[in-house]
C-alpha cells in the first residue's frame, strides 16, 4: 500500500475541486484515533460529542476546554497523517478576542491539534476570523448546532423555510469569508445542503445533511454501536456492532473466572518443580 502524505488544509480544499468526497469520524482516544487512521479517513474530529458518547453528559453543554484538551492529547499522539480537528467547546469563543485566542491555542499547543471547530454563523465571524489571522485553520459548524440545543429545542431538521435557508447561506458565506477552510452541515434539508455546497469554494461535511456535500461525518460510537442502545438516527448507518461483541466477550470472561476455567497453566508463571518441591513440600 502506497504510504499516505499528512492530510493538510489544501488538500482538503483540493479534494472538493476534484469531487473526491472526504472522510471524517469523529475518535477521543487512543485506541479509536489509531483505528480510524488505519481505516484511511481524511479528517478525526474530537467533536464535544464526546460529552454524550464518552463521559455520559445529555448535551455538549458541560464540556470543558480541559476536556477537549485532554482527550485531543490521546488521539493526536494515535495518528501520524489524519488531519485533527478539535472542537472549540460551549462559551469558548464567545468572550473577548483574546480568551478565544487563548482557548484555541490550548487546543493547538497543547492537544496538538491542526485545527478547531467552532458553531455559529456571521455573528462568530469576527472570532473566526480572529483565528484564522493567527494561523489556526478553523472549520465552521451550522445548522443543527448542538451547543445550543436548549435554545433550539430539540434535534429539528433546519432550513426548512425560505428565510431560514437565505439564512444559512448568508452564515456560510460570511464564516467562508472570515477564512475557514470548511464547514459542518448538520441536519439541513439534502436541497439547502447542496445549495450551500454549489455556492462556497470550501468543503461542505454533511451529517444528516444527504449525499452532495462533498464529505461527511459520523460520531465513532454511531457507526461502531458502542456503548448503551441508543435512540435509532436516520442519519446514521451502523457499520459493525462492537457494543455487542465487547458485552459478550466480558461476559465470558467474567463466566471463566467464576467456574475457575480461567486462568488456566498456560497463563501462569511455574517454578521449578524441584525448587517448589524442597521449599513447599509439594509439586505444583
Ligand atoms: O461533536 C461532534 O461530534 C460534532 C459532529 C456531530 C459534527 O460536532
Amino acid at each position: 500500500m502506497a504510504v499516505r502524505r499528512p492530510i493538510t488544509t489544501s488538500k482538503i480544499l483540493k479534494m472538493k475541486q476534484d469531487r473526491e468526497p472526504i472522510t471524517v469520524v469523529t475518535a477521543y482516544d487512543y485506541p479509536s484515533a489509531y483505528l480510524v487512521e488505519q481505516a484511511g479517513v481524511d479528517i478525526i474530529l474530537v467533536g464535544d460529542s464526546l460529552g454524550n458518547v464518552v463521559l455520559g453528559y445529555d448535551s455538549t453543554v458541560p464540556v470543558t476546554i480541559d476536556d477537549m484538551v485532554y482527550h485531543t492529547r490521546a488521539v493526536t499522539r494515535a495518528v501520524t497523517t489524519t488531519f485533527v480537528v478539535t472542537d472549540m467547546p460551549f462559551l469558548t469563543y464567545h468572550g473577548s478576542i483574546d480568551e478565544t485566542l487563548r482557548n484555541a491555542a490550548r487546543i493547538m499547543q497543547e492537544g496538538l491539534a491542526k485545527a478547531v471547530k467552532m458553531e455559529g454563523g456571521a455573528e462568530i465571524a469576527p472570532a473566526v476570523q480572529a483565528l484564522t489571522s493567527a494561523g489556526i485553520p478553523v472549520m465552521g459548524h451550522l445548522g443543527l448546532t448542538p451547543q445550543s440545543i436548549h435554545q433550539i429545542g430539540g434535534f429539528k431538521v433546519q432550513g426548512k423555510n425560505s428565510a431560514q435557508a437565505q439564512k444559512m447561506l448568508a452564515d456560510a458565506k460570511a464564516i467562508e469569508q472570515a477564512g475557514a477552510f470548511a464547514i459542518v452541515l448538520e441536519l439541513v434539508t439534502e436541497e439547502l445542503a447542496a445549495w450551500i455546497t454549489d455556492q462556497l469554494t470550501i468543503p461542505t461535511i454533511g451529517i444528516g445533511a444527504g449525499p452532495t456535500c462533498d464529505g461527511q461525518v459520523l460520531v465513532y460510537h454511531d457507526v461502531l454501536q458502542y456503548g448503551p442502545p441508543s435512540q435509532p438516527k436516520r442519519f446514521v448507518k451502523t457499520y459493525a456492532n462492537i457494543g455487542e461483541i465487547v458485552k459478550n466477550g466480558i461476559a465470558e470472561y467474567v463466566k471463566e473466572v467464576k467456574e475457575r476455567s480461567f486462568p488456566t497453566e498456560a497463563h501462569g508463571f511455574q517454578m521449578d518443580q524441584e525448587l517448589a518441591q524442597k521449599l513447599y513440600g509439594s509439586e505444583n
